[in-house]
């Protein structure tokens, strides 16, 4: 029997990412999803690449009768749970819209899961919660360092909530998967990340540089301790993290992991400096940008990139494509969103 797996923001930009190498893998999906940062294109799209009408409810994760009736309506074998605010800076400014939003989404979340029999339960998590680490590459192990802002504390809360639960209730099994930063987009351009208003995030910045709707990338800060003074990160292709959700899913579904509630960083273990990436933009896809070198931005970390053998070895996973094939995908998404 196929397993079904609820994809909670699945409209958005890494659920509909992971949504299409669900089905791929031979998984049946439902979407759920409020709309309140996107519109049907990324749904659409993944529509269309899987060649399916797609299951949608449109709800919202803060209703817990709307949760009890998703769970009454479909038999769901394993959740990934997308749907949170991810802008740093309007956190700072509006926290508790998102204590409300990311944390009560997912008590509603994990307690008709309980209610209903349990559940497989992968949280979106972000390598956010390790804060300005002490050791480069961090690992599962490295400290998690006191948040520096609501959304990052959001994620610590909702890890904690779900390691607590699956200790209480063995109904429930959990992974937490730690993001670097995911960019680019589907290599068939139908579905990719669509800010609204003005770029919090690199590539969509750069991209939109390139295009013409901005008119100026500022690079944050060319006084760090690196090599070329710019901060350093671990750009993770969109497709190969969505890859890595299907491995941790199937890991739980076949009955394969080794405690019942596990921690995956996901990042390439590769650093590349924002010079480095805006250069090589500029050179896959024969663009001239327009940039300059802007004072450091505040909550900004020097260097964090992601030691990801435990994902290699326990998940069989590993990030596979080049930041110069991601950056193509970024460009030709940015020109498609163009045409729309
Ligand atoms: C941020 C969040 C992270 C979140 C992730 C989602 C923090 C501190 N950061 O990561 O939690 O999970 O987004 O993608 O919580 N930069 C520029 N110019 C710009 C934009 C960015 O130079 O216009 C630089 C930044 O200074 C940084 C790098 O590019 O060095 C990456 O920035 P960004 O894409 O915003 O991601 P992070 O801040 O690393």
């Amino acid at each position: 029997m196929k397993k079904t797996v609820l994809v909670s923001g699945g409209a958005g930009f890494i659920g509909s990412h992971v949504t299409v190498e669900l089905i791929e893998a031979g998984y049946d999906v439902v979407i759920a999803d409020n709309f309140s940062n996107c519109d049907l294109t990324n749904y659409n799209g993944a529509c269309a690449i899987t060649g399916r009408k797609l299951p949608l409810v449109e709800m919202d994760f803060c209703d817990p009768e709307a949760v009890e009736k998703l769970f009454s309506d479909y038999k769901i074998d394993a959740v990934i749970h997308f749907a949170a605010f991810k802008a740093v800076g309007e956190s700072v400014w509006e926290p508790l819209k998102y204590y409300r939003n990311n944390v009560e989404s997912f008590i509603n979340l994990l307690e008709t899961a309980e209610r209903h029999g349990g559940c497989n339960v992968l949280f979106s998590s972000s390598a956010t919660v390790y804060g300005e680490p002490e050791e480069l590459p961090v690992t599962e192990k490295s400290p998690r360092q006191p948040a520096t802002s609501p959304y990052g504390n959001t994620k610590q809360i909702c890890e904690d909530m779900l390691r607590d639960t699956v200790k209480a209730k063995p109904v429930i099994k959990g992974i937490a998967l730690r993001y670097f930063n995911p960019i680019g987009a589907h290599p068939s351009a139908l579905i990719g990340e669509l800010p609204r208003g003005v770029p919090n995030n690199l590539v969509p910045f750069i991209t939109q540089t390139a295009i013409g709707k901005r008119e100026c990338l500022s690079i944050f800060g060319n006084d760090y301790p690196t090599e070329d003074g710019t901060c350093l990160r671990d750009y993770i292709d969109v497709v190969d993290l969505a890859k890595a959700h299907v491995y941790a899913v199937r890991r739980m579904l076949e009955g394969k992991m080794k405690e019942d509630y596990e921690i995956f960083n996901v990042g390439t273990g590769r650093p590349v400096s924002v010079l480095e990436l805006v250069k090589t933009f500029e050179k896959v896809n024969g663009v001239k940008l327009n940039w300059k070198y802007a004072p450091r931005r505040a909550g900004d970390v020097t260097a964090i990139w992601a030691d990801p053998t435990i994902a290699n070895k326990e998940l069989g996973w590993k990030a596979e494509r080049t930041v110069e094939e991601t950056l193509a995908a970024a460009w030709a998404w940015e020109k498609r969103v163009a045409e729309m």
